[in-house]
């Protein structure tokens, strides 16, 4: 087929809670308390990969934190959440969602989370002036998020005709509790306006794509998306 070819996947995530954190309180102990984090949860793989992450201030003041978490409705203690500094958080366990690239992003990691519980998070600001803790609260069902597909591919069939096939993320280790489903965008310009066709849900990791323009220049996005 002679048409050009231009694939890329992307983060795309549907139908998920993904705003579903609340925020329950901040409380301010001290003099002047450190702006309040931004705290954003996902699960990338269930059980044992939810990182929350919220930015690093941009005042000069230093300020480390404390993380703990502990189920809302347990007499349990907190306990902690792993603290992952800024520079060491783009090589972690999974992708930051990059809303704003420039952002340096602390991290913190905790394993084993359970389904159908409600978890509150307490991230505590401290820094010479004061300290200040911040509480999110989450269910893990809402906050499932997973890594986008990889290996996309295309293949020409019939000329107007493409297979685009792609592989489940890596890190997906729980087909059988949350199974996935893929959807399809693929875009392309005509007299300089961006036209767009979306496809799916499917369960299959490969379709195919019928009624193509030899010579025109596709651009296709292939992302996950959880049944509901
Ligand atoms: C999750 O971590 C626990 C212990 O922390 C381990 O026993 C379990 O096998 C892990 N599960 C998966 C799916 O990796
Ligand atoms: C949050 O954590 C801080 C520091 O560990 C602690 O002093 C504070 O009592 C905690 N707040 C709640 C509501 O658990």
């Amino acid at each position: 087929m002679a048409g050009v070819v231009h694939i890329t996947t992307m983060v795309l995530i549907f139908g998920l809670g993904c705003q579903a954190l609340d925020l329950l309180k901040a409380t301010a102990t001290l003099g002047d308390p450190p702006s309040t984090p931004t705290v954003h949860c996902w699960c990338s793989s269930y059980p044992n990969v939810t990182l929350c992450s919220w930015p690093e201030p941009l005042l000069s003041q230093p300020t480390h934190y404390l993380a703990t978490y502990s189920e809302r409705h347990s007499k349990g203690g907190a306990k902690m959440c792993h603290l992952i500094p800024p520079s060491s958080s783009s090589t972690s366990l999974t992708t930051v969602p990059s809303s704003s690239a420039f952002e340096q992003l602390w991290q913190c990691h905790l394993p084993n989370l359970k389904l159908l519980t409600e978890y509150i998070l307490n991230i505590t600001a401290v820094h010479s002036g004061g300290s200040s803790s911040h509480l999110t609260s989450f269910m893990l069902e809402d906050i499932v998020k997973p890594d986008p597909p990889v290996d996309v591919r295309v293949s020409p069939m019939a000329t107007k005709n493409l297979l685009v096939g792609w592989s489940p993320p890596p890190t997906w280790k729980s087909m059988d509790i949350f199974p996935l489903k893929y959807q399809i965008l693929y875009q392309w310009v005509s007299r300089g306006t961006t036209k767009s066709i979306n496809l799916g849900p499917f369960e299959n990791t490969k379709t195919e794509l019928k009624g193509l323009i030899p010579g025109r220049t596709y651009r296709f996005q292939v992302s996950c998306a959880l049944p509901r």
